[in-house]
C-alpha cells in the first residue's frame, strides 16, 4: 500500500499545492488542525507557523467561525448574488476602509488584485502598471512578474518569474526598488502619459515602509493622474482593523482584500471610490470604459458568514494589541537567539508577522534581502519544518494568528535555537 506522502507524490507536482516545495521524504498529508496545532496523516503534531498562509488568523477550527459556516451551509452554499450576510460584511468593509466607497467579492486575493489593476488601467485608459521587485500579487500575470528574480535586469525592466505568461506582460510593467522613492519617481516620470498605476503590497512581503514611502507614493499617483493600489491581502484585518490604511494612515485609491476576512474560507474582496468602482456597473456594457468583473463563488454565503463571524472576532476589544504585542514577542525572541550564537542576521516584520533575513545589511527591499545567504534561510526552514514546525520553506514569513500565545512562541523559538545550532 502507498502512503499518503507516496500518493500526493504522485498526483501533485512536488507533492504540494503549490510553493511549498519540501524535498520529497519532508512531504507530508494534513489530517486536521485546531488552534495553531496540526497533525498528519501520520499522527505527527505540528506548531504552525504557516496558519494557511495566513489566511486563518482567526485560529484553526475557532468555534464561532465553524458555527456559522455549518449553519450557513445548512440553508445554500451558492447563489452567485448579494446574501443578507454578504451585505452585512460589505457594509462592514466600507465603514472601515477609507478607500472603499463600493465593494465586490471575487473568490481569491489574485482575482481581487486582478480587478484592481484592470479597474485603474480602465478608469485611466493607460497601459502601463508599475509594482515593486520582490513584491507578491497573487498569480496574475502582474502579480509573479519579479517575484524571484535571479538575476535581477536594471529597473525597470521586469524579469517574467514565471513561463507561460504572455510576452507583452513585459512591455507594461515597470519594476521599481521598494522603499526606494526617488528611484521610483524617476521611472514614474519616464512614463508619466501611459502609468495607470502603483500597486503595493503596503508592507512589502515582511519589509516595513520606510516613514514617508507611502506617503510619497500616495503623492506621486495623484500628480501623475495615476491611481494607487494596496494590495491588502495580507496586511488587511491583520495590522490593524482597518488594515494598512489604518495602521500606515495612507489611503489608496483602490484596495484588494482576501486571506484574513475570510476566516479560513476562500475570498477576495476588493474596493475603491465609487466613480472608480461604478465602471463595472453592468448597465454600462459597451462604454470603452466598462470593466468586466464576475466570480461564480466570489461573496458566496458561506465564506461570507466565516468572513462575518471573523470580523466579529477582530472587533472584539484588545485584539490588534494582543496581535501586535505577540509578533513583537516573536521578533525579539529570534533576534535574542541569534544574539546569543552571534549570528548575523536581520528579523523584520510588522504586526504578528516574522521573517528571519541571513543578510548582514538592514532589509530595504527585495536585493537587500537577497544579499546574505538565502541558502541558509531555506535550510533554517527545512530544519524548523523536521523539528515539527509547519511553514512555507521557501523562506517567506512567519504567521501568528490569534490562537498563538507567548508559550507556543516559547516553543518555537526552543525549536529554532536547536536547529540554528544544528546549522553552525
Ligand atoms: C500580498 C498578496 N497578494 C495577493 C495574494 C494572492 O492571494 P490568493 O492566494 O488568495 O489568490 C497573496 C497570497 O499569498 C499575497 O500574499
Amino acid at each position: 500500500m502507498p502512503s499518503m506522502r507516496e500518493r500526493s507524490l504522485a498526483v501533485f507536482p512536488a507533492g504540494s499545492n503549490g510553493e511549498f516545495n519540501l524535498p520529497p521524504e519532508l512531504a507530508m498529508v494534513i489530517a486536521g488542525g485546531e488552534g495553531c496545532r496540526l497533525t498528519d496523516t501520520d499522527g505527527n503534531e505540528y506548531l504552525d507557523f504557516s496558519m494557511g498562509w495566513g489566511s486563518v488568523l482567526v485560529g484553526h477550527a475557532r468555534a464561532e467561525v465553524a458555527d456559522a459556516v455549518r449553519r450557513q451551509a445548512a440553508r445554500g452554499s451558492n447563489f452567485a448574488y448579494i446574501t443578507e450576510n454578504a451585505l452585512r460584511v460589505a457594509e462592514e468593509i466600507v465603514r472601515l476602509s477609507p478607500a472603499a466607497d463600493r465593494v465586490r467579492f471575487c473568490a481569491s486575493g489574485t482575482e481581487a488584485t486582478m480587478y484592481c489593476m484592470r479597474l485603474a488601467h480602465a478608469y485611466t485608459g493607460r497601459p502601463r502598471m508599475l509594482k515593486f521587485e520582490g513584491a507578491y500579487h497573487g498569480a496574475n500575470a502582474v502579480g509573479v512578474t519579479s517575484l524571484f528574480p535571479e538575476r535581477p535586469p536594471d529597473y525597470p525592466r521586469p524579469d517574467p518569474t514565471s513561463a507561460g505568461i504572455a510576452h507583452e506582460v513585459a512591455d507594461w510593467v515597470l519594476v521599481a526598488p521598494y522603499n526606494d522613492l526617488e528611484a521610483t519617481a524617476r521611472i514614474v516620470a519616464g512614463h508619466a502619459r501611459t502609468l495607470a498605476g502603483i500597486i503595493v503590497e503596503p508592507l512589502h512581503r515582511c519589509t516595513p515602509p520606510a516613514p514617508g514611502f507611502l506617503e510619497g507614493l500616495r503623492d506621486l499617483t495623484r500628480d501623475q493622474g495615476a491611481l494607487l493600489i494596496f494590495d491588502e491581502v495580507v496586511t488587511g484585518f491583520r495590522l490593524a482593523y482597518g488594515g494598512a490604511q489604518e495602521y500606515y494612515g495612507v489611503v489608496p485609491d483602490l484596495v484588494a482584500y482576501g486571506k484574513a476576512l475570510g476566516g479560513g474560507y476562500p475570498i477576495g474582496a476588493f474596493g475603491g471610490r465609487a466613480d472608480i468602482m461604478d465602471l463595472m456597473r453592468e448597465d454600462r456594457m459597451g462604454a470603452d470604459d466598462y470593466v468586466w468583473a464576475a466570480s461564480t463563488l466570489g461573496g458566496n454565503p458561506v465564506s461570507a458568514a466565516a468572513a462575518e463571524a471573523a470580523l466579529g472576532v477582530f472587533a472584539k476589544a484588545g485584539t490588534y494589541d494582543r496581535l501586535r504585542a505577540l509578533g513583537e514577542y516573536l521578533r525579539t525572541g529570534l533576534r535574542r537567539v541569534l544574539g546569543e550564537r552571534r549570528i548575523t542576521a536581520q528579523v523584520i516584520g510588522d504586526g504578528p508577522l516574522a521573517q528571519v533575513v541571513f543578510s548582514p545589511d538592514a532589509v530595504r527591499d527585495y536585493r537587500s534581502a537577497r544579499r546574505g545567504d538565502p541558502g541558509k534561510g531555506r535550510r533554517l526552514m527545512l530544519g524548523l519544518f523536521k523539528r515539527r514546525v509547519f511553514l512555507n520553506p521557501m523562506g517567506t514569513k512567519l504567521y501568528l494568528s490569534l490562537a498563538h500565545d507567548e508559550a507556543v512562541c516559547d516553543e518555537f523559538l526552543d525549536r529554532f535555537a536547536h536547529v540554528l545550532t544544528e546549522l553552525g
